[in-house]
């Protein structure tokens, strides 16, 4: 049979056992904790679209007096002078106007606001989106989806249809003749209130594992860890295996005849550890062999 481990060899794989896990479990809190980060971040740039979508809104339609080049999308026109006119933009067009803004600028998060049945080409939904519309369709109680998609973290949110919406995502025959004009009679319509019209898809970098280890490895987290490894080291060898040997040294010359060897311990009346306890019956054993001695040689 394999000798028993040692004490000092037992405690080792304890404390390792148990770096590896308490590590294990701080990694997969940093799995959620990205998670977290990310979509906050996300749902920050939705609430600005939902924020956006809902000033154009307001005020019905944005009218700017100017065309970009590359914004040149309008519904309405108002003719202010033979010369000066309006154009008027809707929230679903300025938003997408606002998003390919952002999209060309941002470095960081990028937007669209797209639907399985889409007026605007432009807006037309890729994988992620779709699979995101059908459990929005499928669920209507579900706030948000997510995943992470290669180097991207991707997030949805739900747009439903409200009664204001029905004047051009209704019937047909109710819709605004700009609107038909623009996009015909077909797209997008038919909606009833409290369908899922589309929704506001983000798009994210992910944070990779790389990126996020350095939260674990700060100073303070390292200093935490050494300090736990300094006191168990401190523990288990001075309080414990230390004093066990030295009482097995003790306890041999005394069974090899050095009656007078010293035994080093708080008494039980002022100690509770178990250490002090092993050592005072020692002790006691120790006493009687001496009586036992004596009465031998008295006889
Ligand atoms: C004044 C007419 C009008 C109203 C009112 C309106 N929409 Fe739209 N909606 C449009 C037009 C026009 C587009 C296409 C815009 C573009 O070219 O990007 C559109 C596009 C959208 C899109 C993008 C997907 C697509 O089909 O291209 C969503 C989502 C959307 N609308 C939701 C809504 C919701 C929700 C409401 C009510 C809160 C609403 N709309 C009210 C006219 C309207």
């Amino acid at each position: 049979m394999a000798k028993k481990t040692s004490l000092k060899s037992k405690a080792v794989i304890v404390f390792v056992v148990t770096v590896l896990l308490i590590l294990g479990a701080l990694i997969a809190s940093l799995g959620k904790l990205r998670d977290q980060v990310l979509r906050n971040e996300a749902q920050a740039v939705a609430d600005q679209v939902v924020s956006f979508r809902s000033w154009v809104a307001g005020t019905g339609m944005v009218w700017v007096n100017k065309l970009h080049p590359d914004f040149n999308g309008y519904l309405a026109v108002k003719n202010v002078s033979e010369t000066d006119r309006f154009y008027g933009k809707n929230p679903a067009l300025a938003t997408r106007e606002l998003s390919t803004i952002a999209n060309k600028t941002s470095t960081r998060a990028s937007f669209t606001v797209t639907s399985d049945n889409v007026r605007q080409s432009a807006n037309a939904p890729d994988p992620f989106e779709k699979q995101a519309l059908k459990a929005f369709q499928a669920n209507k109680g579900l706030k948000f989806i997510e995943q992470h998609e290669g180097e991207s973290f991707r997030y949805a949110r739900p747009i439903f249809i409200k009664k204001g919406c029905l004047k051009c995502h209704g019937k047909p025959e109710d819709a605004p003749a700009a609107v038909i004009e623009k996009y015909g009679n077909v797209k997008a319509f038919n909606y009833k209130v409290g369908d899922v019209r589309g929704i506001i898809s983000v798009t994210l970098p992910t944070i990779s594992f790389m990126e996020a280890l350095p939260t674990l490895a700060n100073p303070l987290s390292i200093g935490a860890i050494f300090l736990a490894f300094l006191l168990n080291y401190l523990f288990t060898t001075k309080l414990i295996i230390n004093r066990l040997q030295k009482l097995t040294k003790d306890t041999k010359a005394i069974v090899s005849g050095q009656l007078n060897t010293p035994l080093n311990y708080t008494p039980p009346s002022d100690s509770n550890d178990e250490v002090d306890h092993t050592y005072h019956s020692v002790d006691l054993l120790k006493r009687s062999m001496l009586m036992v001695m004596k009465k031998m040689k008295r006889k």
